[in-house]
């Protein structure tokens, strides 16, 4: 992995770097701004604001957001129009209401052109289908997102919460440059995806990165590996994902600023094997 030599001293930096696409070349340790909307209770587009500014002065350049994730995408926007060179927006389309996926042409297309208005891009850097919708044909749904690449209005496709077979039909019908699925220290069913991503050269975007908060205080194993290195629960949990694979790209979330600033420190830990094996042995591993 290489790293752009003029910023080595910001510790998202510290992450290396993953060409997305074999193109989009942007540093592992990224945000998921999906809970900014609700930063802290109350809507507080303010506090918002400063997280998305503080996450690009810590060096990140990938963030992530969606279509249904109320004002995140405007936020966001808000924040950091015109946006700094390099810095990487991967929003998603295609739910519904409800959390229940919506793959109809007409809605991909109108997620879409929704998320380039909002986010004020001509094109989107890396557009993902949020969900594969079940009752509409694989062919309509990436049939639609390859019109919209052909326009331009999206560089490149991702996927999300896919099967190994999911994801190898989806990859006839368009290419395909990233998956995003949930994954971390205690949940690994996706482990067969993520093979399937390093094998093609895919990134692979575990949500949950430390399991929405539910996977702190939960390990005496985890508690013991943090203390040993000086680092907190979560830093130890997103630095196994780095370790896991070099095709990881690292979205936690968080509405304060500590735990943006903990959470992308996170990139500057190295676990030794001995620790990434106590820690995969006391955690459940793929299920
Ligand atoms: N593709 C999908 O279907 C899908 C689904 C869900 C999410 N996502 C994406 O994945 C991103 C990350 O997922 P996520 O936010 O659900 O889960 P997460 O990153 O595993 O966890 C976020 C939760 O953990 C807390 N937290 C964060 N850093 C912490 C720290 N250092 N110490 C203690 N608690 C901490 C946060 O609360 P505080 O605000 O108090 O820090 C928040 O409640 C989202 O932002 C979104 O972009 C994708």
């Amino acid at each position: 992995m290489t790293d752009r030599p003029e910023a080595r001293s910001l510790p998202a930096h510290a992450s290396g770097t993953f060409a997305i696409g074999g193109e989009l070349s942007v540093h592992r340790l990224g945000f998921g701004a999906m809970r900014l909307p609700g930063v802290r209770g109350e809507p507080r587009p303010s506090a918002a604001h400063e997280i998305l500014r503080e996450a690009v002065r810590l060096g990140v350049d990938l963030i992530d957001t969606a279509q249904a994730y109320g004002r995140s995408e405007d936020l966001i926007a808000e924040a950091l129009h015109p946006y700094p060179e390099g810095l990487v927006i991967a929003t998603k389309g295609g739910l519904g209401r409800g959390g229940r996926p919506d793959g109809r042409p007409e809605r991909l297309r109108a997620d879409c052109e929704g998320s380039l208005r909002r986010l004020r891009l001509d094109t989107i850097d890396l557009w993902q289908l949020h969900r594969i919708d079940p009752e509409i044909p694989l062919e309509e749904q990436f049939g639609v997102v390859r019109e919209l690449r052909d326009e331009g209005k999206i560089r490149f496709v991702g996927v999300s919460e896919v099967s190994v077979d999911e994801l190898r039909r989806a990859r006839q019908m368009v290419d395909i440059v990233t998956v995003q699925n949930r994954f971390n220290l205690a949940e690994r069913a996706a482990e067969d995806v993520l093979g399937e991503c390093e094998a093609g050269g895919l990134g692979f975007v575990p949500w949950a990165p430390i399991a929405m908060g539910d996977l702190l205080g939960t390990s005496s194993t985890l508690a013991a590996v943090a203390a040993g290195l000086e680092a907190t629960e979560a830093q130890v949990a997103l630095a196994w994902l780095l370790h896991r694979s070099p095709a990881v790209l690292l979205i936690p979330g968080t509405g304060s600023p500590e735990h943006l600033r903990e959470n992308v420190s996170a990139a500057l830990i190295e676990l030794v094997e001995n620790d990434v094996l106590a820690l995969e042995d006391a955690t459940q591993g793929p299920s």
